[in-house]
């Protein structure tokens, strides 16, 4: 008889944007009356930049006629997308980055998923504490994570590292020895950002102790302050130590089209073995590639025309960013974030924990945001908005906030 990977079911509850979803849709359906504004999941509201759709048009044509029709795109992704990311993201800040080392696929969320396949499973991940769901659920799947203690919320094999106000949400170097260390910056869900001296710290520390830092630059578009590094690769000693992961969702408003990358140097080793072979294999094997169409469109967000519309989105979101910041502080909040990245991160008020906070601002304020516990234990008193909503909806919740 077939058994399952019963490391599936140490997971406890559902995802943590699938529980939020159900929660707030039953609300709904219980109130049909209340407006309810949706800050909770960084999903964009903004149509895509017209340069980019009529990059789409271009190639939904040319897939309709024989000359130019495309079939199987290339395992590792269309060279003229390659080139264009190689240029314009690395050469451009002065990173050496080859076009041969960028992988393309369908987004940032299945690349940090999946990049742990191919790692040992005995290998110990450390991750920031809050986190990104994603990189601890995926190791647990993968039998990496030891054993959940639901009182603490922790893994028994996890290495956490507090990200609190007392370090300014970046963590210090681990005291026990990970092999794989998960960053993200800016960071989701704190807001955080890093300085590239702080990157490069833990630069040098991968490279002493032989880990390998798998760096989530998904929001990089946000960063708005100077000596905040755009890609790991600006620091020294990053080729052979860091895998980077990009995405197209946020800066582009890719989040239902799909698209991504992901870099690994050709430096990155264990041994003589490659890592960027390793993932090339795994790429070719289990990925036929995004479509023509979407790599097209990814190509087009390079364009002139393109990045001017996208900057434009990208400042309208941070708009609502200081609008959040802003109200919540002058009503009385603790918050951070929002400088360069698209959340806020707000301690509950009145030593409510994060899911009472939920609550209370579902049904007091009809607004919803993300429980900072669904991020790991030390996001417990603490919460996060989002700035990808409209303008008039941000400015409609912050008023109903500040009523409460
Ligand atoms: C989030 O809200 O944390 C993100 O939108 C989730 C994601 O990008 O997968």
């Amino acid at each position: 008889m077939f058994q399952v990977n019963d490391n599936y079911l140490k997971l406890p509850g559902s995802y943590l944007f699938s529980t939020i979803a159900k929660k707030v849709n039953a609300y709904s359906k219980a109130n049909p009356d209340k407006k309810v504004i949706r800050l909770g999941i960084g999903d964009v509201t903004l149509p895509i930049a017209p340069a980019i759709i009529d990059a789409f048009h271009g190639a939904v044509d040319e897939m309709g006629k024989a000359e130019t029709f495309r079939g199987y795109a290339p395992d590792l992704g269309y060279e003229f997308l390659r080139n264009a990311i190689a240029e314009n993201d690395y050469k451009a800040r002065g990173c050496d980055i080859e076009a041969d080392e960028i992988f393309i696929s369908d987004g940032a969320k299945c690349d940090s998923g999946n990049i742990q396949e191919i790692f040992s499973v005995d290998n110990r991940i450390a991750v920031c504490d809050p986190v990104y769901p994603v990189y601890v659920d995926t190791n647990v799947m993968a039998g990496r994570a030891g054993t959940y203690d639901a009182r603490k919320g922790t893994w028994s094999n996890v290495i956490y590292m507090p990200c609190l106000e007392e370090n300014d949400f970046v963590p210090e170097l681990p005291e026990e020895t990970p092999d794989i260390i998960y960053l993200c910056f800016p960071n989701n869900p704190t807001g955080a950002a890093v300085t590239k001296e702080r990157l490069q710290e833990w630069v040098d520390y991968a490279n002493r102790t032989g880990a390998a830092i798998i760096y989530d630059a998904a929001y990089e578009a946000y960063i708005s302050q100077e000596g905040v590094p755009h890609t790991i690769y600006e620091c020294e000693g990053a080729r052979t130590c860091a895998i980077e992961l990009r995405s197209f969702s946020k800066n582009a408003g890719f989040t239902g089209v799909r698209l991504g990358f992901t870099v690994i140097p050709k430096e990155l080793k264990c041994g003589d073995v490659s890592l960027h072979s390793l993932w090339a294999r795994r790429h070719g094997t289990k990925y036929n590639g995004a479509p023509y169409i979407v790599q097209r469109a990814g190509e087009a967000v390079y364009s002139r025309a393109g990045q001017t519309q996208i900057r434009e989105q990208v400042a309208y979101y941070m708009n609502n960013a200081k609008y959040i910041l802003e109200g919540l502080k002058e009503a009385g909040y603790t918050v951070s974030g929002g400088i360069n990245a698209p959340y806020i991160w707000l301690k509950a008020p009145n030593g409510m924990t994060s899911w009472e906070f939920f609550d209370y601002l579902l049904e007091n304020a009809n607004v919803v945001g993300t429980p900072g516990s669904g991020f790991g234990p030390s996001g417990e008193t603490y919460f996060r908005l989002t700035a990808f909503g409209s303008y008039e909806n941000t400015v409609a919740a912050v008023d109903r906030i500040k009523k409460l």
